[in-house]
């Protein structure tokens, strides 16, 4: 039994034998009796952790030595905090994954009678990502960083010299950025004293296009424009972005396009898609390929079918199954994606699918009635799931099968719980891994009426 007398306190440095792996990544250990997730640790390391925070029930550490590795724990390839689980053989991580998406229906959905089937495997286990967020720093020497936040640190950068998540070319584009601030005498844009200008670089890339576009983020400071633009060269698109935001995130802010063309464009399926700064896009687009063709597979399409796509983006998933149903009605919140959508289905010949711009909770009740109930609904929607309210909207929607692509196991298992109430039946799961050498997992579910 804990006490509060063995509660351990933040800054408390202990030793502990880690038992396994939560969701999320962090591993899980017991002291005296009261659970401690560790980041950086794996089943069966013998860790000193030092204590960050804690609640009533349990503490959050960081790894700060490993005493004695687990016997999964294998060397890491790269220091990149964007790589967390390298230090996990990829069969392991697999089978971590496998068995985090089946806790989560089983232990917090009580969900059963469904086939989980096995995690697809990624088709590439480094360089995989079409995206990479940069944060710009200030190293010892006063001199300008560009990598990635430290874990738990927004005051530490790990500069990063070759990005393993990225190709080589997305690597050269940023490097070309990053030398331009170099030569400009830019200095990072520092939270605590206001001062310095650069905050972030997002670079992307079109795995079958090559197309290569470069967003940089900083203050709303003045920057020579021109001299940027032609330190842009060979790239697709350069951005600039201009934010005063305390807050540490791309979004948001003043963008424009000081080079080339604004939207990148990538091949998905048979289909290309352009794709807007401010679009959501999955990062991975091999593995996207897969997903959504695991999505067609579950919806088991006959060619009659009336579709709702909802969190659409800029509509990839209803635009890849258009050609086996008979329509589509596309629903996302930022204007920007549905604009991409319109635009994307013109330019790929899509002629029975239609986009809308709202928010799912308010506008799903309006689409059933403007379009006709459907028979297939497509939800694709961000880590936190779908409300009760709008699981509730699905319901009253009622088509007669639902394809629900997750990016968090533990807000599908109760909305598969609450579907399962409202009648509906977990047929099967699958995980996919978009996200090698990360604990991110990505699955795809299908649900039947009756
Ligand atoms: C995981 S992404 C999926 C996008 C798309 N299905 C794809 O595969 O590219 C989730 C999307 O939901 C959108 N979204 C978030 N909240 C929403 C809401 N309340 N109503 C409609 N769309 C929303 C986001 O803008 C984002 O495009």
């Amino acid at each position: 039994m804990s006490t509060a007398a063995t509660r351990p306190q933040r800054g408390d440095e202990l030793e502990l034998t880690i038992d396994s792996l939560a969701y999320g990544g962090a591993g899980v250990a017991r002291h005296d009796g009261y659970v401690v997730f560790v980041s950086g640790a794996l089943p069966g390391d013998r860790v000193r952790a030092v204590v960050s925070k804690r609640k009533r029930a349990y503490a959050e550490a960081r790894a700060t030595a490993i005493l004695a590795p687990g016997p999964d724990r294998i060397e890491p390839v790269a220091d990149h905090p964007g790589a967390p689980w390298q230090v996990l053989a990829y069969e392991r991580q697999l089978e971590v994954k496998q068995a985090q998406v089946h806790d989560a229906l089983t232990r917090l959905g009580h969900l059963e009678g469904f086939d989980l089937e096995p995690i697809v495997p990624a088709a590439e286990t480094w360089r995989y990502r079409n995206k990479l967020e940069y944060s710009f720093g200030t190293g010892p020497d006063g001199e300008l960083q560009c990598g990635f936040h430290a874990p738990g640190r927004w005051d530490e950068i790990v500069p990063i010299a070759d990005c393993l998540l990225g190709s080589e070319a997305s690597n050269r584009a940023r490097d070309q950025i990053v030398g331009w601030c170099r030569e400009q005498g830019l200095t990072a844009y520092d939270r605590r004293s206001g001062e310095g200008v650069l905050r972030n670089l997002v670079v992307r890339e079109g795995r079958r296009t090559g197309a290569l576009q470069v967003r940089l983020v900083t203050t709303a400071a003045p920057l020579d424009r021109e001299s940027l633009g032609a330190a842009g060269h060979g790239l697709e698109g350069l951005l600039w972005t201009r934010s005063d935001s305390p807050a540490e995130t791309t979004q948001g802010g003043e963008t424009e396009l000081v080079a080339g063309v604004d939207r990148f464009t990538e091949i998905v399926g048979s289909m290309s898609f352009a794709i807007s700064p401010t679009a959501f896009f999955q990062t991975n687009t091999e593995m996207a390929e897969r997903l959504y063709a695991l999505a067609t597979e579950y919806a088991a399409p006959t060619g009659l079918e009336r579709v709702f796509d909802l969190y659409c983006g800029i509509g990839t998933i209803g635009m890849l199954i258009s050609p086996r149903v008979a329509e589509v009605w596309g629903l996302e919140l930022i204007e920007e994606a549905i604009a991409d959508a319109i635009a994307n289905a013109r330019a790929n010949e899509v002629d029975n699918a239609r986009f809308f711009a709202g928010d799912v909770r308010l506008a799903l009740r309006e689409l059933n009635e403007r379009a006709g109930r459907p028979d297939l609904l497509v939800v694709d929607p961000p880590r936190p799931g779908l409300s009760q309210k709008v699981v509730r909207r699905v319901i009253e929607a009622g088509p007669s099968t639902i394809v629900y692509v997750s990016c968090n196991p533990t807000t599908l298992a109760p909305n598969a719980a609450q579907l399962a109430e409202g009648g509906y039946r977990l047929v099967r799961v699958r995980p996919v891994d978009m996200f090698p050498q990360t604990p991110h997992i990505e699955c795809v579910a299908e649900l039947r009426r009756g």
